[in-house]
């Protein structure tokens, strides 16, 4: 038996994230779902620094980096951070160093993301149908005419039975949009169902859907599934575009029909629920991907929201940071009176990839640290600022990025040599100055140091 290939396939299987580094920080080894668990873009991790896969960490802040000077291991650390998709994310590590004769060897690191297990945890609760509906139109902040039309589309549509799609990026409020469906209409009273497809495996998606009946398959009880406890009120199917693609033809058949049988039953049950379903890509594309079906979104389609992202429809930036101020206010007990101009500014030129979601956890973050009364720049979490100086980086340096662009040398290359550029610059603007230069970069000083090594960037004038 090879216990090599076994390791792998439960290293591929397991929801959690793998890593392991040599004495050197360097990856040895990582498994696949570090790639959709923590949200990081790994490719081709194997032999690359930790710190280069994980930038916005130092040697002070990285679990691996930490154990690896300490040699001691750190059990069950929770770890908050953004990630790629500038979504906060909850992560709970263990980081445990590995000797051979008694000789730091290296370092592995097991983690798994809180919130997905507890969003898990949720669905179980919905299982037995405690879902909630809390919002109401009173809590869609905005004045622009987008806000003000999607208000009034919720109002005139609330109370048809007609299903309903809502799609638009990540934040954008389509799960606020759903519940105010839902409190707006005579349903109100009656449930309210939250299900996120992309939570539960296919098979086993369709007896939490339509019910099982005593011995359909071993172990069923005799129970409802999610459309008939839905009844009289809303069933939320979110992230559609997860669901495996014959249930879709079978959620398409109750939206013709009206009834359900639950498995392994031969006679039907009537019910009367509102579908409402939303996904967080243009149903087109996820058509075009196989992920949706075209005769269920033709039926979802029967009226649709697309909600747009928060950077093209900037006018209700403020009204919405002065609603999430007030609110944060209240909740930490503190009084912070408004935002200095230059973070007003900032709020009005970022492009809000994690939309109102990331407005509010900004908000949260900077009213948490802030010592003023007014928020200032430095109020806002650092990767924010990483992402700003990079553009400015950017367009700094497009004249240097064109000298390359004929090189004949291989990217990788090309990249150390601009990155080995930016950084003598910026040494020699402050005059070799490490705290200066690593702050105007804004990256840890230590990350300047571990660059500056890599590339051969001495603290001389040699270096150029
Ligand atoms: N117009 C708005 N007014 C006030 N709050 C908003 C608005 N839009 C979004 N929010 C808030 O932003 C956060 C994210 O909204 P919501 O959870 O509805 O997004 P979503 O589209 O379902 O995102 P995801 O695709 O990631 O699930 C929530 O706290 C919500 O209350
Ligand atoms: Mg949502």
């Amino acid at each position: 038996m090879d216990y090599k290939n076994i390791l792998k396939l439960i290293s591929e299987n397991l929801y959690c994230g793998i890593f392991i580094v040599d004495k050197n920080g360097k990856v040895l080894f990582y498994n696949q779902s570090i790639n959709d668990l923590a949200g990081l873009k790994v490719e081709n991790a194997v032999g690359k620094h930790v710190l280069d896969i994980f930038p916005r960490l130092t040697e002070e802040t990285s679990t691996i980096m930490k154990t690896l000077k300490t040699g001691e291991g750190l059990k069950n650390y929770v770890q908050k951070y953004y990630n790629y998709q500038n979504k906060l994310v909850t992560i709970l590590s263990s980081t445990i160093p590995f000797y051979e004769n008694g000789v730091l060897e290296g370092v592995l690191e097991i983690f798994y993301d809180v919130e997905r297990y507890n969003s898990l945890d949720h669905n179980k609760k919905r299982k037995e149908f405690t879902g909630k509906a809390v919002y109401t139109l009173n809590d869609i902040i905005g004045s622009s005419k987008e806000i003000k039309d999607l208000k009034s589309k919720i109002l005139k549509t609330a109370n048809s039975n007609s299903p309903v799609l809502i799609y638009g990026e990540t934040g954008t409020g389509k799960e606020l949009v759903v519940q105010c469906l839902h409190n707006e209409s005579h349903r109100h009273n009656k449930p309210f169902i939250a299900q996120n497809c992309a939570a539960i495996p296919g098979t086993l998606f369709e007896s939490i859907l339509f019910g099982t009946t005593l011995g359909s398959f071993t172990g069923a009880r005799d129970s409802k599934g999610l459309i008939e406890a839905a009844n009289g009120g809303t069933l939320f199917l979110d992230e559609i575009n997860s669901m495996d693609i014959t249930l879709q033809a079978k959620l398409l058949r109750f939206l013709q029909e009206g009834h359900i049988r639950r498995l392994g039953e031969n006679k039907t049950h009537d019910v009367d629920v509102r579908v409402v379903a939303a996904l967080n890509e243009n149903p087109y594309d996820a058509i075009a991907k196989g992920n949706l079906r075209n005769d269920l979104f033709y039926r979802l389609n029967a009226i649709s929201f697309n909600l747009k992202p928060l950077r093209e429809n900037k006018s209700d930036i403020v009204e919405l940071s002065i609603h999430f101020l007030n609110y944060f206010n209240d909740e930490l007990n503190k009084s912070v009176v408004g935002f200095s101009d230059e973070v007003l500014d900032f709020m009005k030129n970022y492009n809000w990839p994690g939309n109102v979601r990331e407005l509010r956890h900004l908000i949260e973050h900077a009213i948490n640290i802030t010592e003023n009364n007014l928020i200032k720049e430095k109020d806002l979490p650092d990767y924010l600022y990483m992402d700003k100086e990079k553009n400015n980086h950017l367009n700094e340096n497009i004249e240097a990025g064109l000298d390359n662009q004929f090189s004949s040398k291989p990217l990788s290359e090309q990249l150390n040599l601009f990155e080995r550029n930016i950084i003598i610059k910026t040494l020699k603007k402050y005059d070799y100055n490490i705290s200066k230069a690593a702050k105007k970069l804004c990256i840890p000083r230590q990350s300047l140091y571990y660059k500056m090594d890599k590339l051969n960037i001495k603290l001389d004038k040699s270096a150029e």
